[in-house]
């Protein structure tokens, strides 16, 4: 087999058990404050992986919007298939973080709802004139047959709204995540990395191990 060779080798930090925060979110944050240090472009790209109607696997990217106990918050077309999936068939959601520059990753796996309407509407409001008109004119996930198609339909929507405000499509806004499992992995030499996962115990306090590489 011709194996693909990329041979990084994972020097720059390591992970002890002191290093960490005993409660997951001042963690995440210890670690996405570092990222937005770095000099990744989008810190908050971060995988989606949903489950489908028939429990197949699907994932995608997608922006991470804001983050505090109450959740990890995205926005999206409700009636997309991961929308779809969310918020009718499966609530099980997993994300993943990668930054390689720093030689992290985080794992989230949690139960998704959907934001609340004054919130979705708050971001919605404050978005540009145009992702205000493109999430109205994507039916995202369905067939598109040209781009052109789309292309018309924001130019008729554009013209629609000339001059008023746009509201929020029902189909459009927040989800949010509701953390169960998060892990925090800090590449090591020799593929010995460090990985820490915490879950809650049956007194709903977080509960940390660290897992073989
Ligand atoms: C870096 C990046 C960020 C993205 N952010 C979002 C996002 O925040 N919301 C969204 O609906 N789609 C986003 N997308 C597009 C999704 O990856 C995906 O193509 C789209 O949401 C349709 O997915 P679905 O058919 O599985 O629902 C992003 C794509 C990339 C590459």
């Amino acid at each position: 087999m011709k194996t693909i060779k990329t041979s990084e080798e994972y020097l720059l930090s390591s992970l002890t058990r002191e290093d960490l925060s005993t409660d997951p979110f001042n963690q995440f944050d210890k670690w996405f404050k570092d990222a937005l240090a770095s000099d990744i472009k989008e810190p908050n790209a971060m995988t989606l992986a949903t489950v489908n109607a028939d429990n197949t696997p699907s994932a995608r990217m997608v922006l991470l919007k804001d983050y505090s106990t109450r959740g990890f918050i995205f926005f999206t077309n409700y009636s997309s298939r991961k929308g779809r999936s969310l918020l009718l068939t499966n609530p099980y959601a997993a994300l993943v973080f990668w930054w390689e520059p720093l030689q992290r990753q985080i794992r989230i796996e949690g139960i998704a709802h959907k934001l609340s309407s004054k919130l979705s509407n708050e971001y919605f409001n404050s978005r540009p004139r145009g992702s205000q008109l493109g999430a109205i004119a994507s039916q995202q996930s369905q067939t598109l047959d040209a781009y052109e198609t789309l292309e018309n339909q924001y130019k008729e929507l554009d013209q629609r709204f000339r001059n008023k405000t746009i509201e929020r499509p029902d189909n459009w806004g927040g989800i949010v995540i509701n953390p169960e499992r998060f892990e925090f992995w800090q590449g090591r030499p020799n593929r010995l990395h460090d990985r820490f996962i915490y879950q809650r115990d049956d007194k709903k306090n977080w509960q940390i191990e660290r897992l073989y590489p």
